[in-house]
């Protein structure tokens, strides 16, 4: 059959939901279609949320319930996408550990008093998890708002990417009191993510007792740290909590950014889907990890400044490079960033589902054999 007929002619099968298509493909369960949603698909490309953020700063949204449960729908409403992220942001569980931040104009987080000494780790509190149960609440909002047409993603910071914004004060180039710390002072460094492991522990749960379907954990700095460092003195921790999480009967996504050569000790933390850039190719970042795991990614979000014929072969690529195999879903390989022009994300999800006749195999109900 000619390309473009097969495309007209498939169409997505009406007994799977997108939250239901989007969880099977983090489980490698056969789909109808490759599920399709972005990193960051709420935020200041889109006028929606700029006329919400004209009125509130990031941490009102964050703390209001109804704000973020708004800004959450809206965004993915408009982009047609098989799941939502929840609206907050990493930084949330530092508060309530003790640290006072704010979010500068330009400059991205302020921590005003970073954590350095020893004194500062045994200073940190982990038992105020609960003051997040604005984020819980703005969960249980959204699912009742979609029910099982989409699927709902809560997330927390790994670890590592925490700590460094604890350490340095904010986000870093070279990590240097970072790994400073880490090197010099290893059972601080360790009391440290041990301390981060229990809140977001915690947190993680909050978010799956209110509905959340699948919990990403973002290492969004990992790719900063060399293999050995990783395992050495973060895989340990991270594995521990991804273990934790599942136990909560949802499927983890362990994310992070310029982890070509980090793919398979990330893929030992055991979660269930890793997240790609795009400085990987699809296909070669899937071998490395093995295919007994599920991926997500990997445009290149710079991508949707382009004009929709190289972004439609950019997009065929990924799903080519992921050849139906189950197990993908489709995203950008980091967030979406201000200025993207909102149609181009628009188009990428048109194209996905268009190219899926080519690449994903004809699904019948009830296939659960894992490919
Ligand atoms: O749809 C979504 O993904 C929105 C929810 C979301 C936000 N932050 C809201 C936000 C998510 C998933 C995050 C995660 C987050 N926050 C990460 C990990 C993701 C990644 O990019 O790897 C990190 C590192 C942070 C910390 C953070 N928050 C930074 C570095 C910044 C400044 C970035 C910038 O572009 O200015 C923020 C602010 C922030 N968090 C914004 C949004 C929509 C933009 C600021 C605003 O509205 O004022």
């Amino acid at each position: 059959m000619p390309e473009e007929a097969l495309i007209q002619q498939r169409s997505s099968d009406p007994s799977l939901t997108g939250g239901c298509r989007f969880v099977r493909a983090c489980l490698r369960q056969p789909v109808d279609r490759t599920p399709v949603w972005f990193l960051r698909q709420a935020g200041r490309y889109m006028a929606e949320y700029q006329a919400v953020r004209r009125h509130h700063s990031l941490l009102q949204i964050c703390k209001n319930p109804e704000l973020a449960a708004e800004v959450t729908i809206t965004a993915a409403e408009k982009l047609d996408v098989d799941a939502a992220i929840i609206f907050a942001d990493l930084l949330l569980p530092l508060e309530g550990m003790g640290l006072v931040f704010e979010f500068l104009a330009g400059e991205g987080p302020v921590i005003h008093q970073p954590v350095r000494t020893a004194a500062d780790v045994e200073q940190l509190r982990v038992d105020r998890a609960s003051e997040l149960g604005y984020v819980a609440e703005a969960i249980r909002k959204v699912v009742a708002h979609f029910q099982d047409r989409i699927g709902i993603v809560g997330f927390c910071g790994a670890p590592f990417t925490l700590a460094s914004y604890m350490i340095e004060g904010g986000g870093s180039r070279n990590y240097i009191h970072t790994k400073s710390l880490m090197y010099r002072e290893p059972t601080v460094w360790r009391l440290l993510l041990e301390k981060l492991a229990v809140v977001l522990e915690e947190y993680a749960a909050q978010q799956v007792e209110a509905g959340a379907d699948v919990i990403q954990i973002f290492d969004s700095w990992a790719g900063a740290l060399s293999p050995t460092d990783y395992r050495d003195f973060v895989l340990p921790v991270t594995k521990e909590l991804i273990r934790k999480v599942q136990a909560l009967g949802v499927p983890v996504i362990y994310f992070g950014v310029d982890t070509a050569t980090l793919l398979p000790a990330m893929r030992e933390t055991g979660a269930d889907v890793i997240g790609l850039d795009w400085r990987v190719p699809l296909d070669q970042g899937w071998s490395t990890l093995g295919h007994a795991v599920a991926v997500q990614g990997n445009l290149d979000p710079i991508l949707l400044f382009a004009e929709p014929d190289l972004l439609r072969q950019r997009v065929r690529q990924i799903l080519e490079q992921a050849g139906g195999r189950p197990g993908h879903i489709f995203n950008v390989g980091h967030g979406i960033v201000p200025s993207t022009p909102v149609e181009n994300v628009q188009r990428v999800v048109q194209y996905v589902r268009e190219f899926n006749a080519l690449y994903v195999r004809e699904f019948s109900p009830g296939d659960d054999v894992r490919g």
